[in-house]
């Protein structure tokens, strides 16, 4: 089974307070979700592998570690998880973007695919799945299996906030995907959305309700 690492830094901590908060603007939202992507992506980029490579100083030569090829991917779910990529693209900005285009139907809350698009090379590539919700978890795992339809292997998933019920079923249709959340929050309402959660993402971050 994936691990699920939910952060207790401070600043993550206060940062998704504020974003929670329904008077936080678009604009302090979006810079939110920014900051705090960033900062899971020092963490959620620990296990990153090294090489060695020999370099030379001012002074003399030396053999340093520098992270691996140029392997990562980044792969936001459209519509909301767009406002995490440039927080981690701050970290590792030669990492290549997928996109994976969906939506949850209002009614039957399934995902429904409308777009997908990913690095030539992605069987080889560390994958970062980014969205600020894991809400029922449908989303996600669903973005997860076209990820590894078309080749992807090494995956993490990213989020905001989750709720207890989306990291179990993203963990029974995923086991070997780590999951790393800001806040693991109480529940879902009957609308499928998270108690007490921020409301809906991406209309709180492209200002379209
Ligand atoms: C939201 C969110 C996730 C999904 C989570 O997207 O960004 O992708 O819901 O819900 P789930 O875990 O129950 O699948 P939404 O479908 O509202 O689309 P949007 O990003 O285009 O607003
Ligand atoms: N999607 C959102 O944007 N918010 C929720 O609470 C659940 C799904």
């Amino acid at each position: 089974m994936g691990n699920v690492y939910v952060f207790d830094h401070p600043l993550i901590q206060h940062k998704t307070a504020l974003l929670r908060k329904q008077e936080t603007s678009v604009k302090d939202f979006r810079e939110l979700v920014k900051e705090i992507s960033m900062l899971m992506a020092y963490e959620a980029t620990r296990k990153l592998p090294l090489e060695e490579v020999e370099i030379t100083t001012p002074m003399q030569k030396t053999t340093v570690r520098m992270l691996k090829g140029e392997d990562i991917a980044i792969v936001p779910i459209l519509r909301a998880g767009l406002g995490m990529v440039d927080g981690m693209l701050a970290l590792v900005p030669n990492a290549k973007v997928g996109h994976v285009g969906l939506y949850r139907d209002p009614e039957t809350h399934e995902p429904i695919e409308y777009y997908c698009k990913l690095p030539n090379d992605i069987e080889k590539r560390e994958i970062f799945v980014v969205d600020p919700m894991l809400a029922t978890g449908g989303s996600a795992a669903a973005a997860i299996d076209f990820i590894k339809a078309r080749g992807g292997k090494k995956i993490i998933f990213m989020c905001l906030i989750a709720a207890p019920e989306g990291i179990e079923v993203l963990q029974k249709a995923h086991p070997d995907v780590d999951i790393f959340i800001a806040a693991k929050d109480e529940c879902l309402n009957d609308h499928a959305y998270i108690l007490p959660g921020l409301g809906d993402a991406g209309d709180r971050l492209y200002g379209t309700k």
